[in-house]
C-alpha cells in the first residue's frame, strides 16, 4: 500500500499542531516538512524550528527535504530537532556518499532528491547509499504546481534500475500529487507520495484531503 506524507507546505500555520493532528489521525504514515533556504530554490520556507514544532505534534516519523544549499552545514539541526528521514538534493553536495553515510550513521533514514531537470542516472552509482529516492514531479520551491508527466518516466526507469541491483528502497513522489494524479504515480513506480495542497488546500479540509487521497490508492 502506497505511503502518504502531507507535506506542512500548505498547512494553515496559525494552527500547526491541530493540522499535523488532523492528518495524522485521517491516516497519514508520515509529515514532510519542507525546509527551503531561497538559494537552492525561490523560496524561503522553515528551518529546524518546523522539524522540532512538528515533533511535539505526532509521533509519526518526520521527513526533513532539505531544499537548501550546504545542507552538511544543517544536517546535525535537523538531527536534534527530531527528524528521522532526512532527504538532501543531489545537486547540492559534491558527492552525496558522505553526508547519506552520516545521516544514516545517525540512526535515520537517508533520502536523496533530484530535481525535474536532473537526470535519473545521477542515481546509478548511489543505490545502495541511501533508503529512499525522491523524484521530485515538480520543480522544487512551491506548492500548488501541476504535476509534470515527464518526470514520470523517471521513476519507472528508477524501479528498474532499483529491480535490476536487488535494492529495495522506497522511491518518492513530490508535487502535484492528488486523487487525480497518484495513481499514475503508483503505476510508474512510486510507492512514497507527498501532498501538500491535496491535502491542506482541500475544501473539506485536511483530513478530508487524506481521506480522499487514499481512496484514490486503492
Ligand atoms: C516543492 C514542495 C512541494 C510540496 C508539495 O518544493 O516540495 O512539492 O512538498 O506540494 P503540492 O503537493 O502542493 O504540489
Amino acid at each position: 500500500m502506497a505511503i502518504l506524507v502531507p507535506s506542512i507546505l500548505s498547512a494553515d500555520f496559525t494552527k500547526l499542531g491541530a493540522e499535523v493532528a488532523a492528518a495524522a489521525s485521517a491516516g497519514a504514515d508520515r509529515i514532510q516538512v519542507d525546509v527551503m533556504d531561497g538559494h537552492f530554490v525561490p523560496n524561503i520556507s522553515i528551518g529546524s524550528l518546523g522539524v522540532a514544532a512538528v515533533r511535539r505534534a505526532t509521533n509519526l516519523p518526520i521527513e526533513a527535504h532539505l531544499m537548501i544549499t550546504d545542507p552538511a552545514r544543517y544536517v546535525d539541526d535537523f538531527l536534534r530537532a527530531g527528524a528521522d528521514i532526512i532527504i538532501i538534493h543531489w545537486e547540492t553536495v559534491e558527492d552525496p556518499h558522505e553526508l547519506l553515510a552520516y545521516i544514516r550513521k545517525n540512526g535515520k533514514k537517508a533520502g536523496l532528491a533530484i530535481s525535474p531537470d536532473t537526470p535519473v542516472a545521477a542515481f546509478s552509482d548511489l543505490l545502495l547509499a541511501a533508503d529512499m529516492f525522491l523524484v521530485m514531479t515538480v520543480h522544487p520551491g512551491f506548492g500548488g504546481q501541476e504535476l509534470i508527466p515527464e518526470t514520470l518516466g523517471k521513476v519507472t526507469k528508477l524501479r528498474s534500475m532499483l529491480n535490476a541491483n536487488a535494492v529495495l528502497a522506497d522511491i518518492e513522489v513530490d508535487g502535484g500529487i492528488s486523487a487525480l494524479t497518484a495513481p499514475v504515480a503508483i503505476a510508474a513506480g512510486a510507492n512514497v507520495l507527498v501532498a501538500g495542497s491535496a491535502v491542506y488546500s482541500h475544501p473539506d479540509g485536511a483530513a478530508a484531503g487524506m481521506k480522499h487521497l487514499r481512496a484514490a490508492c486503492g
